[in-house]
């Protein structure tokens, strides 16, 4: 008999939570007549059961215990969204009992991703997690579904709606670094401790994730290069602008016939780039498949309603699963080892800014170490600045990655130098 009813236990009612039961209740004539069953929250796990939240729990069990709801009789379907790493064991719980589990933890999959995917195979059920990487936009779906036999060689994303919010306010207004992150505070695009957004890690913990499902290999999370824009200032982006590029921090997985080459780092992309029109707090992941070619899904990578509608489409999808009586597409793990290419040998262009002490012969020193280290200069420009102080940029062609940090290292030490080099990789495919 299949249930009459799809019992959820919901796990953190914040942000996410609370827009997810919003719409639970809005849509719930539509999600009654897609899935065959109403859905009905039976269980609650929050840290603070007596806060008042602006959504109805009354007819719900709220408790402080996600344990308790992972192993509750009365839960059909698990949707866990505290975030973070204390999560792996109500999940782990509910996927060994095999009760299916919708998450938008970036964190959990990005690091036991391939356990979890592993736990739901064996206990015949599935663990979706659409809202984990890139927020709103249903990109994990089309990959389970209608990519699923898709081939991709080639993501570049940018992922991370507090520092595309940065550097689109930097370049648009003109502002600095310290100005644009202020102003992401104030609007709620940055967190009060925004670290985990402009070090790249939330960039890279979302490659991992989109890398498992497009690529269908596992990319262990510490063995991901990351860098992110703490340290890039607005003369950066003017230079950027002047030679027909903007800066994004980009999330980059490239197949080459020698390995994976998967990293997180700012890069000046080219104005004709689709993904140079991801601005502010938007993402946009650009794939190429094999049958397919190019594509780009873009949107909002987060906020309560755009997160929440990932959620319910993922609880959906399970919840009809859970009426038939049957997997309709699981994600067993499919994760090949692949070899990777180190970062230290991608070929790539850059951009290096140098300020240095305006004298006769510091160009050809600068022109050495370039030389002696095999980088060669595409353009170069010579600025007369203030105090005796030169600005040089220097555009290089293709040239190996470690080759070229080996080259900064040494003109880092030339005596003429100011101030510390700064290097941004250009990615011009
Ligand atoms: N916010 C976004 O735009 C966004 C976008 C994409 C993905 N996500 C992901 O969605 C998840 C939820 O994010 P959020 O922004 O909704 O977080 P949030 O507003 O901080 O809410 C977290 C909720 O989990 C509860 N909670 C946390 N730890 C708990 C514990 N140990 N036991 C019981 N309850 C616990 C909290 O209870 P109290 O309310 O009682 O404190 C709160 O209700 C995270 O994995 C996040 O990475 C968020």
């Amino acid at each position: 008999m299949p249930p009459s009813v799809v019992r959820i236990g919901l796990l953190g009612c914040g942000v996410v939570g609370q827009g997810f039961l919003t719409l639970l209740g809005q849509r719930e004539r539509l999600i009654r007549e897609s899935v065959g069953a109403p859905l009905k929250l039976a269980r609650v796990a929050v840290r603070n059961p007596g806060k008042s939240r602006g959504v109805d729990l009354s007819g719900a069990h709220v408790e402080s215990d996600p344990l308790s709801v992972a192993k509750a009789e009365d839960v059909d379907l698990l949707v866990e969204l505290c975030g973070g790493e204390s999560m792996l064991e109500p999940v782990r719980l509910a996927l060994r009992r095999g009760v299916p589990v919708v998450t938008a933890n970036k964190s959990l999959l990005a690091l036991h991703g391939d356990e979890l995917e592993r736990i739901a195979a064996e206990s015949k059920t599935t663990i979706r997690y659409e809202a984990s990487a890139g927020g709103g936009i249903p990109v994990l779906q089309a990959l389970e579904h209608g990519l699923r036999t898709e081939t991709c060689n080639l993501l570049v994303a940018i992922l991370n709606g507090t520092t595309n919010f940065i550097l689109s306010t930097m370049e648009r207004d003109g502002r600095d670094f310290a100005e644009a992150l202020q102003a992401a505070k104030a609007l709620g695009f940055a967190e009060a401790d925004p670290t985990l957004d402009l070090s790249g890690q939330d960039t890279a913990q979302k490659l991992a994730i989109l890398v498992r499902r497009a690529f269908r290999t596992d990319v262990a999370l510490a063995s991901i290069p990351t860098e992110g824009i703490i340290g890039m200032e607005l003369e950066d982006l003017r230079q950027a602008d002047r030679f027909g590029y903007t800066v994004k921090l980009l999330g980059v997985a490239i197949r080459h016939p020698e390995g994976l080459d998967v990293r997180v780092h700012p890069a000046f992309i080219p104005k004709r780039y689709l993904l140079a029109s991801v601005r502010d707090e938007f993402n946009g992941i650009y794939l190429r498949g094999e049958a397919t070619g190019s594509m780009l899904f873009y949107g909002k990578g987060a906020g309560a309603l755009p997160t929440a509608q990932a959620v319910l489409g993922d609880v959906m999808v399970t919840a009809r699963e859970v009426v038939a009586g049957v997997k309709l597409l699981g994600s067993p793990p499919n994760h090949k080892p692949e070899t990777r290419v180190p970062l230290d040998r991608i070929r790539t262009k850059y951009y290096l800014k140098l300020l240095v002490e305006d004298r006769p012969g510091v160009l050809a020193q600068v022109a050495a170490c370039l030389g002696s280290a095999n980088v060669s200069v595409a353009q170069m420009f010579q600025a007369e600045g203030v105090r005796g102080e030169a600005s040089i940029t220097i555009l290089t062609h293709q040239a190996v990655d470690r080759d070229v940090r080996e080259a900064v290292k040494g003109i880092a030490k030339l005596g003429a130098i100011r101030k510390t080099p700064r290097a941004v990789r250009i990615f011009d495919l």
